[in-house]
């Protein structure tokens, strides 16, 4: 083998970050085997012996790999193969790198889930008291990006936090299909020996095993469905990102973002950048990229197992660090984000924001409802020549579009007032946001 080819066929400089579940599941398979009678329980014991020893080097970084022996797999085997000689070339007895490289993936990624959805609860946590402190500041809604309706500062982010839900069940739906054993499949047609599976995946905390031993070495569904999930959920982070760079802007000033997540500019020394936020809107690219890779990498592919498939790993790998890394950051950036509720007043008064709850008094009174938005519509021209908000229109004033005007038009006008009124479930009362928080709470 060439040089060239060995270092392009080679996937250790990658793969060895699963050393971990390559060592975990081995030790299952070398249990089964013992149990099984198929290698002696002396084998076992060396396997034991000599994979601890591995275990202290790799975690020390005096592990040696080496290129020569192309991936995770081959170089533990081999050292292991050094250490306690024939009990190490026994352990791969009715195993194929095939199935073995399929089980270790699956372990992996089902311990990076573990880790995102702690990572993920944390920023849910930290994304409540937020809006608990914020339950009843009160923010223009937006559609269109216009000013639309009054809603709390907490009623928004609860959105968010509606969003990250599902995020978090999708990736707990990935978890579930991920969680199944391939070993014993072998290199496609399952082995000779007279293995246990239930009693490895029963091991390594598998739910089940694979039922088809050509479908468990070849399909990398489950990653792709980790990294679809993944997309889903930096597509909501870059939504977030792209709103709290909005609000940071100066002409909305809604909020602050503490220093340590902001940069400055090497010229222009007024500038506070909100890069953190930037970079996870920029960053979802290659997440949807590594979801359109996988999607390729497998589409051509026939049964079983087939070379391509060791591509599977760096956008997998990617994709778990890049929504590690913005979860993490975005956890404590959340805690770190903070309202500007009177630059919020502002832009609902700039806003007529009360108006359709002046168009729903008219209607509670009467006034078919396409007439009363008609009438709304003339107060607030009325109103934007007078350079006032609604509720400083005199009643007279008010009158002069709809007789049916009252003295008890304006608590309506008010913000507090259309905010108290939208009190239903999935409403921006601040009694809603309220309990909603305390539902959102019982379900971290
Ligand atoms: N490094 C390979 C991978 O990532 C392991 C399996 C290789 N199997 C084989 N028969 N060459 O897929």
């Amino acid at each position: 083998m060439s040089e060239l080819v060995k270092r392009y066929t080679a996937s250790v400089d990658f793969d060895k970050r699963m050393w971990r579940q390559d060592v975990r599941a081995s030790l299952a398979h070398a249990r089964m085997l013992a149990r099984q009678g198929i290698i002696p329980a002396s084998d076992l014991a060396d396997i034991q012996r000599g994979m601890a020893q591995i275990v202290a080097e790799i975690e020390a970084g005096v592990f040696e790999w080496s290129l020569d022996l192309e991936d995770v797999h081959l170089n533990i085997e081999k050292r292991l193969t050094t250490l306690v000689g024939d009990a190490g070339k026994r352990l791969h007895t009715g195993r194929s790198r095939n199935d073995q490289v399929a089980t270790d993936i699956r372990l992996y990624l089902r311990d990076s889930i573990d880790d995102i959805q702690v990572l993920l609860t944390q920023f849910q946590s930290n994304l409540l008291d937020l809006a608990e402190r914020e339950a009843a500041t009160p923010m223009p809604g937006f559609t269109h990006l216009q000013v639309a309706q009054p809603i709390t500062f907490g009623h928004h982010l609860l959105a968010w936090f509606e969003m990250t839900r599902r995020d978090g069940e999708r990736l707990a739906d990935v978890r579930r299909r991920t969680n199944c054993l391939p070993l014993g499949a072998a290199a496609l047609a399952g082995t000779t020996y007279a293995i246990d599976r239930e009693f490895v995946a029963a091991e390594l905390g598998f739910e089940g095993v694979c039922e088809n031993s050509l479908d468990a070495v070849s399909d990398r569904d489950f990653a792709i469905e980790f990294c679809a999930a993944s997309a889903i959920l930096m597509m909501h982070f870059s939504r977030m990102s792209e709103e709290l760079v909005l609000w940071m802007n100066p002409r909305f000033a809604f909020v602050r973002i503490a220093d340590r997540f902001c940069t400055g500019s090497s010229i222009m020394p007024q500038k506070k950048n909100p890069d953190v936020a930037e970079l996870a809107r920029g960053k979802t690219g290659r997440v949807y990229g590594h979801l359109t890779a996988l999607l390729t990498l497998m589409k051509g592919q026939p049964l079983a197992y087939n070379k391509d498939n060791q591509e599977d790993k760096e956008p997998l790998f990617d994709a778990v660090d890049t929504v590690t890394d913005t979860l993490r950051i975005y956890a404590e950036m959340i805690s770190g984000v903070s309202a500007r509720p009177d630059n919020m007043r502002e832009a609902l008064r700039q806003g007529f924001a009360t108006a359709t709850d002046l168009a729903d008094y008219l209607t509670r009174k009467g006034l078919p409802f396409r007439d009363a938005h008609e009438a709304v519509g003339l107060a607030v021209r009325r109103a934007e020549e007078l350079g006032v908000d609604l509720p400083q229109l005199s009643l007279a004033e008010l009158q002069s579009f709809s007789p049916l005007v009252s003295e008890d038009i304006f608590p309506v006008l008010t913000v507090e007032g259309s905010l108290a009124s939208r009190n239903h479930l999935g409403g921006t009362s601040p009694d809603q946001v309220r309990a909603a928080i305390v539902r959102a709470r019982g379900r971290l």
